[in-house]
């Protein structure tokens, strides 16, 4: 039997998702009572960046070692990947040595020819095109500070990058209705507007995006691998800025959240993390929790149902 990945949020069904958010926050509470828990014992997860991390580095490691386990972070520089080793090769060897495997990497198709001949489960640490580790804390920190997003409005805010692709997803998973306010030309992945329908709305104004919304989500104007454009983004991203005139103009009890790293001065005003409405240093925890219970759920699906 070929092994469960998880490229996508698509990987998973509604179901198994709103498991996995359960179940981060049961792994958070256990970890809050100080009760040790590690059906990984044992078991290794090899960890390939190809663009820099702290976040998705720090949760997967130190959830890897939490859960009993160990973790490898692995650097195209010091690897043969760095002198061209066919990606197919290194993961038919990597696969035979480690149970489960992470990666950050540029283009998707990098992970879709690492799954397609791995032995072992292939997670995605964020591509240009997808983060939907970051969706699974995202989705958790919702849930925690306001309940179910069944049903609820959601606003993006900003470029149409691999977040704002995730969020896409994510609202056709988890089922609520998300509204896109970008610049003409940096819209979301085209197949997967179509695939939402009208789940998703694509507007150019932000007031417009965020009215009534319950949830509002932002992040840099250029992401890693679009440094050389960023000056001519800044300029087009300006009226995008997300502040806290912007969320007044949201539900009253909205929640924001930005999956950081943040620009303050750019895509959030300089007090946006301050205010009483924005959850992001929980939401950068449940990175944590949240992957524990996807860890577990792919490396030792036996614990996760128990
Ligand atoms: N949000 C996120 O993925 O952060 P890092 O780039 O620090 O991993
Ligand atoms: N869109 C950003 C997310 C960083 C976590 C990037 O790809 O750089």
């Amino acid at each position: 039997m070929s092994a469960r990945h998880f490229l996508s949020l698509k990987d998973c069904t509604p179901e198994e998702l709103n498991g996995l958010i359960r179940r981060g926050m049961e792994l958070k509470d256990l970890r809050n009572r100080g009760v040790l828990f590690e059906p990984l014992k044992n078991r290794v997860l090899g960890m390939i960046f190809e663009k820099a991390s702290t976040r998705t580095r720090l949760s997967f490691e130190a959830g890897m070692i939490q859960l009993g386990g160990q973790a490898i972070f692995l650097s195209p520089r010091d690897t043969q990947l760095g002198r061209g080793e066919p990606i197919g090769d290194a993961a038919i060897v990597m696969s035979r040595m480690l149970d489960v495997v992470m990666i950050r990497t540029f283009a998707h198709s990098t992970l879709t020819d690492f799954a397609a001949n791995s032995r072992v489960p292939v997670i995605n640490g964020l591509s240009d095109d997808l983060h939907p580790c970051q969706l699974l804390a995202d989705m958790q920190t919702y849930q925690e500070h306001r309940g179910s997003i069944k049903g609820k409005t959601a606003a993006w805010i900003g470029d149409g990058n691999n977040m704002c692709n995730s969020y896409i997803e994510a609202a056709i998973q988890f089922d609520f209705q998300l509204r896109v306010a970008c610049p003409e030309g940096y819209e979301p992945d085209a197949r997967l507007l179509a695939e939402a329908g009208d789940r998703v709305q694509v507007l150019r104004d932000p007031r417009e995006a965020v009215a009534g919304a319950h949830l509002i989500s932002t992040d840099v104007w250029a992401s890693m691998g679009q440094e050389e454009e960023a000056a001519e983004r800044i300029k087009q991203f300006r009226p995008y800025q997300v502040d806290r005139a912007l969320l007044d103009c949201a539900a009253e009890d909205v929640l924001f959240l930005h999956c950081l790293p943040a620009h303050r001065g750019e895509e959030i005003s300089e007090d946006l993390l301050d205010d009483p409405r924005s959850a992001v240093w929980d939401q950068a925890e449940n990175r944590l929790h949240a992957q524990k219970a996807l860890l577990e759920f792919l490396v030792e699906p036996a614990y996760h149902h128990a």
